[in-house]
């Protein structure tokens, strides 16, 4: 990869897994060997900061970034790092549209709840007026049960959703609450293979295998 990107998580619903998102697709580009920050744009919770400085190995992940220097900050992270992961607030805050405008890609998580699936297509939207790119990923799925199953076909139908689907587990709230990455709380879970599997087509999006 040339150049450092910068990557905003977009979505209106609160709860939907930004956060949890943001850190773990951080660890999951640091395990794969890049060099990577969160820019947490959410002032009023600064969710991804206070998670990552419980513990020594995620503390100096997150940075608190004023929505008014955004441009400046992200810049200035951008030529220190490969990967910039912005965490941004909900209900579509001014800090999340300038998230998406200063983004190289969106990334909207989605789980399978009706607001969050309306949620999705106003992200989607935002995306597209601001001229991203965006994909989109499926979160706190379960096998078998209705509502994953309307999720899954919605995003499929869509064709920009990632291939991996980060599961609902306990194992992320555990992770959460010691400070950590989920590759490092529980590394043989299904919870980390498939965060991996995400980080990889990331790494793989920008690397222009896929569209
Ligand atoms: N895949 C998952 N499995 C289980 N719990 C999850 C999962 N993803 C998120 N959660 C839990 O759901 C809650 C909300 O997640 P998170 O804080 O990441 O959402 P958010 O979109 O950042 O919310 P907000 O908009 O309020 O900032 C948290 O308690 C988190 O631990
Ligand atoms: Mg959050």
């Amino acid at each position: 990869m040339s150049q450092a990107k910068a990557i905003a998580l977009l979505q209106q619903k609160g709860g939907s897994g930004k956060t949890t998102t943001s850190v773990n697709l951080a660890g999951g580009l640091r395990e794969l060997g890049y060099t990577v920050v969160i820019a947490d744009m959410d002032k009023d919770k600064p969710d991804a900061w206070s998670w990552t400085i419980k513990s020594d190995t995620m503390k100096d992940m997150a940075q608190q970034i004023d929505e008014k220097q955004a441009r400046e900050q992200l810049a200035t992270l951008k030529s220190q790092y490969d990967f910039v992961i912005i965490d941004t607030p909900p209900n579509f805050q001014t800090a999340a549209l300038k998230a998406a405008l200063l983004a190289d890609l969106v990334i909207i998580p989605a789980a399978p709840s009706g607001m969050d699936l309306s949620g999705l297509m106003e992200a989607k939207d935002l995306a597209l007026t601001a001229g991203r790119p965006y994909k989109l990923l499926a979160n706190r799925v379960s096998k078998n049960t209705t509502m994953s199953r309307s999720l899954m076909t919605v995003l499929e139908e869509d064709g920009k959703a990632f291939e991996a689907a980060i599961p609902q587990s306990v194992k992320f709230v555990e992770a959460e609450a010691a400070g950590l990455y989920i590759g490092e709380y529980a590394p043989e879970s299904d919870a980390h293979i498939q965060v991996r599997r995400f980080a990889k087509e990331v790494v793989a999006y920008f690397n222009g295998e896929v569209k």
